[in-house]
């Protein structure tokens, strides 16, 4: 039997009146008795309390659906990405070199260059992130690890070019330790020298790998105290690093212990770290003078949220593909109130998303689905081309000064400061960084060629890994997943800071072009044109063969 709920006036409904959806008839409906009810709302069941119907029946209830509603669907706004728009070349007086491009990636955090490396397990673990903020950037660490190894990882960026090492940090030895004890704790703590203090901190001296070598041999159980160099160069806490590398070259020493003024030892200054120090002129750096370090966490992780915060990350990022689902949003929301560290919320792609987090959110990170392993728009359905994403966010946060970060789909250079362009603050990238030396991903070889491997976060490898939850999964045992990203590979390239430097060379050419000189003012001043099929074309080498790769274009990218 088929019945057809009537309008509330008593008039029957009739097929090609209205729209028809099968449902149960709500109780109230049943409770009227009559039929003369305008019922709302859609079941899949029919209740055999139901007057109208007993079990099995099939009922169609009415919706008033205004004339034309869904081919009006189809009157699309139009989305753009990076190859639908090109930069307008404007007149300029702006050579690449003097470009300044630092900029904020949070509200308390700043950084020498626009650029943050993907939180991807094949891409940042913290040999990327000490890369990335040594040439000015950031890296944000992957959460496919226990709580513990984030600690662990934020502790390795931190330290990594500490100038004075902390106290408690600084690995030291006692003067009656056996030599075999000391070689194996240097040995364990990754370092080949350590002062040698007493019990109550006091500096006696300092042992090194060079020290304890001839003992090895002959006098393994022998004390520290024999084989130390026991006339110890020291410094006060005032020293500066010019003068700390000076004394360092004239007694032909690596370490140089900090004390106070009765001697005790309060930290401890490297060659390396003051090398490294001058090497990385642009490094960013916190308030400490140690390197910056993002991490991301879940939105439904406080623990390593708080961990993470108490380890010193200067940004947390909330990870989440779709950070437009309002738990994700409170969730967010109760991070941010507990941690110090900026919390930047991700990803959006739309301006009402924006509007949701732009009040307490320290900056906002986009991209629903453009990443190159994404498969987030073809599984889904949903997605926002990037460089619309970007502009509709941006027009929300930037007159709240919450900076934006475009995350994903870059391939070039010239990718990046178009997102710039359209109101980026920063842009982060996976498959940029993948195939570099620092990246996690193993190395693989195909064809005699080496590559690495790179894999989206939602690929099924990266989900039994404990990431599903980006994905808003539950990763429940023995159920399939199903997977939002592709596991792939990716050229084996040189080092990040080679990487960088094609990277954040591009983009300052791309602000020479506009005649801007730092990334405030190339955001104002830049325009766009629109490309066509024929103009992306010739924008790319054509109707020649390449002889020589370059080392900023691959026609594959
Ligand atoms: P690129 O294009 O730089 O993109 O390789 C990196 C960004 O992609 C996002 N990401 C994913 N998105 N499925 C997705 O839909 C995935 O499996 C996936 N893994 C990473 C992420 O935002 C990253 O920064």
């Amino acid at each position: 039997m088929i019945v057809y709920v009537g309008f509330e006036d008593g008039s029957p409904a009739v097929a090609g009146s209205g729209s028809l959806s099968r449902g149960c008839i709500p109780k109230s409906a049943a409770a009227a008795g009559n039929g003369r009810q305008r019922v709302r709302g859609v079941r899949t069941r029919v209740s055999t309390r139901n007057v109208f119907a007993s079990a099995g029946t099939t009922v169609y209830m009415v919706k008033e659906v205004p004339e034309g509603a869904f081919s009006e669907k189809l009157q699309v706004p139009e989305a753009l990405t990076f190859d639908d728009v090109l930069l307008r070349p404007k007149e300029s007086r702006v050579e690449p070199d003097d470009a300044d491009v630092s900029t904020q990636v949070s509200k308390n955090v700043d950084l020498n260059i626009p650029v943050l490396s993907a939180a991807m397990d094949t891409v940042t673990e913290s040999d990327t992130a000490i890369g990335m903020a040594r040439e000015g950037g950031l890296g944000v660490l992957h959460r496919n690890m226990d709580i513990e190894e984030t600690v662990a990882e934020i502790e390795r960026v931190k330290r990594a070019d500490e100038l004075v090492i902390d106290r408690e940090n600084v690995v030291t030895a006692n003067p009656n330790q056996t030599i075999a004890a000391v070689d194996e704790m240097m040995g364990r703590e990754g370092v080949s020298g350590a002062p040698v203090v007493d019990d109550d901190d006091t500096v006696l001296g300092i042992i090194s790998g060079t020290d304890i070598r001839p003992f090895l041999e002959v006098g393994e159980s022998d004390q520290v105290s024999e084989a130390m160099t026991d006339e110890v160069i020291t410094a006060g806490t005032d020293i500066e690093a010019r003068e700390a590398l000076e004394l360092m070259y004239e007694y032909k020493i690596e370490r140089l212990p900090i004390v106070d003024d009765d001697d005790t030892l309060v930290g401890l200054l490297t060659m390396q770290g003051l090398l490294q120090r001058r090497e990385n002129q642009n490094a960013a750096h916190d308030e400490n003078g140690r390197l910056r370090c993002g991490v991301a966490v879940g939105p439904f992780e406080m623990d390593r949220a708080t961990a993470a915060d108490e380890a010193g990350a200067d940004v947390l990022f909330i990870d989440c593909a779709h950070a437009h689902n309002l738990n994700v949003i409170d969730a967010a929301r109760e991070i941010k109130e507990e941690v110090d560290a900026d919390v930047v919320v991700g990803n959006v792609g739309t301006r009402e998303a924006a509007k949701e987090v732009v009040d307490f959110a320290d900056g906002i990170k986009v991209g629903i689905g453009p990443g190159s392993i994404c498969t987030t728009r073809v599984v889904t359905g949903a997605g926002m081309p990037q460089i619309t994403a970007v502009a509709e966010v941006a027009d929300v946060a930037a007159p709240e000064d919450v900076p934006v970060i475009a995350d994903g789909g870059i391939r070039y250079s010239g990718d990046a400061i178009k997102a710039i362009a359209a109101g980026a603050d920063a842009v982060m990238l996976g498959s940029y960084f993948a195939g570099t030396e620092e990246a996690p991903g193993r190395v693989i070889t195909m064809n005699g060629k080496k590559y690495k491997q790179y894999r989206g976060m939602g690929s099924v490898g990266a989900m039994k890994s404990g990431g599903g939850d980006r994905y808003l999964k539950d990763d429940e045992d023995g159920e399939e997943f199903v997977p939002e990203g592709v596991e792939a590979a990716t050229p084996y390239k040189g080092t990040l800071a080679s990487e960088l430097h094609q990277l954040v060379g591009g983009m300052r050419s791309g602000m020479g072009y506009v005649g801007a000189e730092t990334i405030p003012g190339f955001k104002e001043r830049a325009e766009f044109v629109r490309v066509s099929a024929a103009g992306q074309t010739e924008g790319h080498p054509h109707d020649v063969m390449i002889t020589d790769e370059a080392p900023n274009y691959s026609p594959d990218s």
